[in-house]
């Protein structure tokens, strides 16, 4: 038993689970790459107030859930980073990638929210997200679902999700039904939580995101933002849900749809399931057009989202834990002695040279171990063949093939012919 555990919601992902999280992310590095995204790595701490100033000081992430602390050597306060939207901004605007042209950025990493832990809720967390600057229009919008519903496909999780839609309309309309639902809830203040007397003052919206029960009838009675939509807003939603009718993506509206950050406007979404308990979200996002302004740039529309990894390798492992599997060696070498291990060593370098998709494995020992042990570690390898080299066989140029996997017999090549043998072994 060591020491030191690893500290509660941050795990480690150990090498038997890690396959799955390489096939999602190798389907996602592709995906993002199909489609003209470039990657971008900010660092995992930035200054606390950027996150204060684009999530929005009254949100649970930014009131509860943030892991701040004073920098020893210099007096400032850091935070970890507890969504990677903040820091892209940031980095976008540092480096002028969005001044005056479009840019379309990804990533991939952790994150940290102080939240309780649960299945699917974590404390290091890790997203893969998309940004987008300079394109103001549904098109991108519905490109980036399409990419994710996409995903969903590769994954064979499509019928495990849906997609719900919904629209906050602009910095204007969000003004009038924020008055509006100051108005509304001041009726109910006697029946409001603490929460969401503070949130009633600061920040009403945030109120019909409440999970509260007792709320929850006041909540579905509350005015709907589609009252307040101004026309270019209600153009800009439809034209987004033909695209998407024109994609055949299903998609539900939801008008309860708030979003737990303060940075959105205009379009959000969500992706979620019925098959993960109560974490149900599997990732989510929308348009931000205020935000690069916010942080002192010219403004900038821009849209975005994140899926969270955990919650899908959770899905996965749960839907196709049989056809995910990591990838088994092609060859497990074994040798007589250490003069024919030492011979091993070329025969693999050069087979690695010439077949680069081969995965082979060398027994070590310098050749000291039997035989019949070095079978039964090839064995437990998973390994399709095992090479064997006998004092004999190396005096004559020649290799033995043992067919781990199947009942065939024993066969001996010559060195030169070993490449082509394997090509056609392998379908390579
Ligand atoms: P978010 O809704 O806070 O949005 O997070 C996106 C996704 O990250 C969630 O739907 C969920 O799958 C996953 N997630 C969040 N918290 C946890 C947690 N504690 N444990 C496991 N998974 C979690 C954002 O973060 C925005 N930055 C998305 C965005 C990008 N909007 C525009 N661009």
């Amino acid at each position: 038993m060591s020491l030191f555990q690893a500290i509660r919601g941050m795990h480690d992902i150990l090498p038997n689970q890690i396959h799955f999280w390489q096939y999602l992310e190798d389907k996602m590095r592709h995906l993002a790459n199909q489609y003209g995204y470039e990657e971008i790595r900010t660092p995992l701490v930035e200054t606390t107030g950027l996150f204060k100033r684009t999530i929005g000081e009254v949100t649970d992430i930014v009131e509860k859930e943030m892991y701040t602390f004073q920098d020893r050597h210099e007096d400032r306060s850091l935070t970890l980073r507890p969504e990677g939207t903040a820091g892209c901004v940031r980095a976008v605007l540092e480096h002028s990638l969005a001044y005056n042209k479009t840019s379309k950025l990804w990533y991939m990493g952790p994150l940290f929210r102080h939240e309780k832990p649960q299945r699917g809720r974590c404390r290091q967390f890790h997203q893969f997200g998309m940004e987008a600057f300079g394109i103001p229009t549904p098109d991108i919008e519905a490109e980036m679902l399409v990419i994710i519903w996409h995903l969903w496909q590769q994954l064979g999780l499509r019928d495990k999700v849906q997609l719900e839609l919904n629209t906050l309309g602009s910095v204007n309309a969000r003004q009038a039904y924020r008055e509006a639902l100051v108005q509304y809830f001041e009726r109910y203040r006697s029946d409001l939580d603490e929460d969401s007397l503070r949130r009633l003052a600061l920040n009403p919206l945030r109120i019909l995101d409440s999970k509260n029960p007792a709320l929850q009838e006041i909540i579905l009675n509350a005015p709907k933002i589609q009252a307040f939509l101004e026309p270019a807003s209600e153009i800009h939603f439809a034209q987004l849900c033909e695209y998407l009718q024109h994609l055949n993506i299903p998609f539900i509206l939801n008008p309860r749809l708030v979003r737990g950050l303060d940075y959105y406007c205009e379009t959000i979404f969500e992706w979620t399931t019925q098959h993960l308990g109560a974490q149900s979200a599997l990732g989510a996002g929308g348009r931000y057009d205020g935000l690069v302004e916010l942080l002192g740039g010219q403004p900038t529309p821009a849209f975005g989202f994140a899926l969270g990894c955990e919650r899908i390798v959770e899905l996965l492992k749960d839907t196709h834990e049989s056809e995910i599997f990591p990838p088994k060696p092609h060859i497990y070498c074994i040798s007589q002695n250490y003069a024919c291990q030492q011979e091993m060593f070329l025969i693999a370098e050069h087979l690695r040279d010439t077949l680069p998709q081969l995965k082979i494995l060398i027994h070590y020992g310098q050749g000291s171990a039997s035989f019949k042990s070095q079978f039964k570690k090839a064995d437990q390898s998973g390994a399709a063949l095992a090479f064997i080299l006998g004092q004999e066989e190396k005096s004559k140029g020649l290799i033995a093939i043992k067919f781990l996997r199947e009942n065939r017999e024993q066969q001996l090549y010559s060195k030169t012919d070993v490449t082509s043998f394997l090509r056609d072994y392998f379908s390579f």
